[in-house]
């Protein structure tokens, strides 16, 4: 079969997904995975709250350990805590395949990111809302990785912020100007209402939560996010 150049070049530029499981019930993380792991997605969304960086706790190392033998979907760990630097390892040992730490954090961003790297994982930087995108120009070099908060870290089920959709673009300029191939992904109220406008924003991948998990059809809004 011949794969014509532009279905080549779809198949390779699709928006990839990644369900975070933040939302679902705790006492049943086994079945979240496996819900995940039956569905057409990328990689799995580990959301890691402190209680000091954001205001809620959700899980750590032990707990994602756990998870790792349930599916083969790299796990994405988004670590929203105050001092990512001190328990890195335990994260890259519990199964971490790509670990995000945020910009706003109080760890050396650069050396943080470099033991990231060194550890065998890709490396992601996160901006809350907030915080201009201009933060992340000194960093682009040594990322895998940009993820654009599109709510307020700490809860999943939020509303998505619009406002948000310019950083996204800014983002992707910034990137395609230095010629760096860094993944771009959206994190926050993303669903069928809005993934459109994200992927036109400039973003490689989505998080998506409670637009998956609460969906009567999962498969409809994965097939629509990987057609964009
Ligand atoms: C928010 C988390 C998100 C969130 C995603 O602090 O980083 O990953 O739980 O969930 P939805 O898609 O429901 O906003
Ligand atoms: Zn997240």
């Amino acid at each position: 079969m011949v794969v014509r150049g532009s279905e080549y070049a779809k198949e390779v530029r699709c928006v990839k997904i990644s369900p975070s499981i933040m939302t679902c019930d705790f006492s049943r993380l086994d079945r979240a995975v496996a819900a995940a792991d039956g569905w057409n997605v990328d990689r799995l969304h580990l959301d890691v709250m402190d209680g000091v960086f954001v205001p809620n706790l959700s899980f750590g190392p032990p707990v994602i350990a756990s998870l790792r033998p349930l599916t083969a979907l790299p796990f994405d760990v988004h670590l929203m805590v105050q001092e990512p630097s001190k328990l890195l390892e335990a994260y890259v040992k519990a199964g971490a395949d790509m670990i995000t730490i945020h910009a706003e954090c109080s760890s050396p961003l650069e050396e943080t990111l470099r033991r990231i790297r060194e550890a065998g994982c890709k490396v992601g930087l996160s901006l809350n809302p907030d915080t201009p995108v201009e933060v992340l120009w000194p960093y682009l070099p040594l990322l895998d990785m940009v993820l654009v908060m599109t709510v307020q870290p700490g809860f999943g089920g939020q509303s998505f912020r619009p406002e948000c959709l310019p950083k996204i673009t800014a983002i992707r300029a910034e990137c395609d100007r230095r010629g760096l191939d860094i993944d771009i992904q959206v994190d926050g109220g993303v669903k069928d209402t809005n993934v459109r406008e994200v992927a036109a924003a400039g973003a490689t991948s989505v998080v998506m939560g409670s637009a998956l998990y609460n969906a009567a059809d999962p498969t409809a809004l994965i097939t629509l996010t990987h057609s964009l």
